[in-house]
């Protein structure tokens, strides 16, 4: 049994990784890959690209682009599993699954639906003008990327916290309609590293493609530079003493820089390093950190058909997990073959039942007997007689309970006893090795079912 924490993330692939991706998320990410505990998950989110995304090439170059930032960052697929969404066919057949127990009103609450229909309103419109079902169905394909693997930990930015509890809700209500007692779903849980500063962009504002000041990470160095030499600051000229803790341009390079490097700028920067000096610096610890990995990257991109047999691997080690698991989930749910239904404990049942019966009848007397037939019809007992039908009836009964049988042989037969007074009797056999054959299919006869 693995105790290992399994860590799952998607990334959305609509953009091109910057380099507040690369430290908020994917150096963090790889990272924590490499703890011999984790046992992770990381897949390129390409189903839900599609909701916000209807350019093909747009789409396309993005999945390359994220996976080559990935493998070229050090992510190793020996250990992880790095796969893309759109590869396993049995994310979307969960997400029905999840669909059919997914409540609506749960949707309805959902902040970026929510968000599209305040706009809708503010402007006027119809509340769900240019709203696709993709958007409002999102957490739903999210919680089958969850749940489809059995996520303990989710690692999100904050706007995603909202999802990973919708993927509990969801798997929790999954759970109990038709888990029979048995939790199919582990509940996720949305892990937020607070240690991971948001990077700051040029302007300083956060590192975003919607402000449009983000710093490129692997498209060339001079790109690089060329953002770099961008960075606002203020207007100390070299000699002044700058202040680097009102400084994003220090916040950079901090998030790069060991302690004895942060400290060395920091002294420069009091001592009145000129900022074109100071963009050199950054420009220099980000291409002596990342320059190998922009060489990887180029390779990477330039030879597709390796990096779409690694996702292939990829794809089939989660298919080997995702297979299997949706197969019980099928099941559970009632999408059964109509040839093995041997698990149906009806079934059973019958069948055992068919095997043994009790046979009552009444003597001219008036007094109650029955008799135990085989399943060939072969008669195994014949009762004592019984002065109503309800003693002969708790007498069958209990023969039946499962408890231990107390049989006693004599000579070519055999009785049956309860509570120390002989019930029935067997008939009289050739010799005793058939007599002891009787003996066992009586027991056989009698013996608990067990379904
Ligand atoms: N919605 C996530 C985002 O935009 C991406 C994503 C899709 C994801 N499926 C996921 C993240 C499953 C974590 C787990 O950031």
């Amino acid at each position: 049994m693995t105790t290992r924490t399994r860590i799952l993330t998607g990334i959305t692939t609509t953009g091109t990784p910057h380099l507040g991706n690369y430290a908020g998320a994917i150096r963090p990410a790889i990272l924590a890959s490499e703890d011999a505990n984790a046992d992770s998950f990381y897949f390129l989110a390409d189903y839900h690209a599609l909701i916000k995304c209807d350019d093909p090439h747009r789409i396309q170059r993005s999945r390359m682009e994220i996976a080559a930032t990935w493998l070229a960052g050090g992510l190793d697929v020996n250990r992880v599993t790095f796969y893309r969404q759109s590869d396993i066919p049995e994310i979307p057949e969960l997400t029905w699954l999840l669909t059919c127990v997914a409540a609506k009103g749960l949707l309805n609450r959902a902040h970026a639906y929510k968000a599209s229909v305040d706009k809708n309103v503010e402007n006027g419109e119809d509340p769900d003008a240019g709203i696709s079902m993709g958007l409002y169905s999102y957490p739903v394909l999210m919680a089958a990327d969850i749940l489809m693997f059995n996520a303990h930990k989710v690692p999100v930015g904050r706007d995603q916290i909202q999802h990973v509890e919708m993927a509990r809700d969801i798997g929790q209500r999954f759970n109990h309609l038709f888990g029979n007692g048995k939790e199919f779903f582990t509940m996720p849980e949305a892990l937020i590293e607070e240690s991971v500063a948001t990077l700051p962009g040029l302007d300083g504002r956060k590192m975003s493609k919607s402000y449009d000041n983000t710093i490129p990470l692997f498209t060339s160095a001079k790109d690089m530079k060329d953002a770099i030499s961008r960075i606002v600051t203020d207007s100390r000229a070299p000699g002044e003493a700058k202040d680097p803790d009102n400084s994003h341009l220090f916040t950079l390079y901090q998030a790069f820089a060991t302690k004895a490097q942060e400290a060395q700028f920091r002294g420069e920067l009091l001592e009145g390093l000129g900022w074109g000096e100071a963009k050199n610096r950054l420009f220099q610890l980000l291409d002596g950190q990342l320059g190998e990995a922009r060489e990887r990257y180029h390779q990477l991109m330039s030879r597709p058909s390796d990096m779409e047999d690694l996702l292939q691997v990829g794809a089939k080690k989660a298919r080997a997990v995702a297979a299997p698991f949706l197969a019980e989930l099928r099941e559970a749910v009632g999408l059964r073959s109509f040839v093995n239904q041997a698990a149906a404990p009806v079934a059973t049942k019958k069948k055992a039942a068919k095997a043994a019966r009790f046979v009552s009848f009444r003597e001219a007397d008036g007094s109650f007997r029955f008799r135990l037939l085989a399943a060939d019809g072969e008669q195994l007992l014949l009762s004592r007689n019984f002065a109503d039908g309800k003693a002969a009836g708790a007498v069958t009964k209990l023969l039946q309970s499962g408890d231990a049988l107390d049989v006693r042989a004599e000579a070519l037969s055999f009785s049956v006893w309860l509570d120390g007074a002989a019930v029935a009797d067997s008939a009289e056999y050739a010799d005793q090795a058939s007599r002891d054959a009787a003996i066992e299919a009586l027991r056989v006869a009698l013996a608990p079912i067990e379904d």
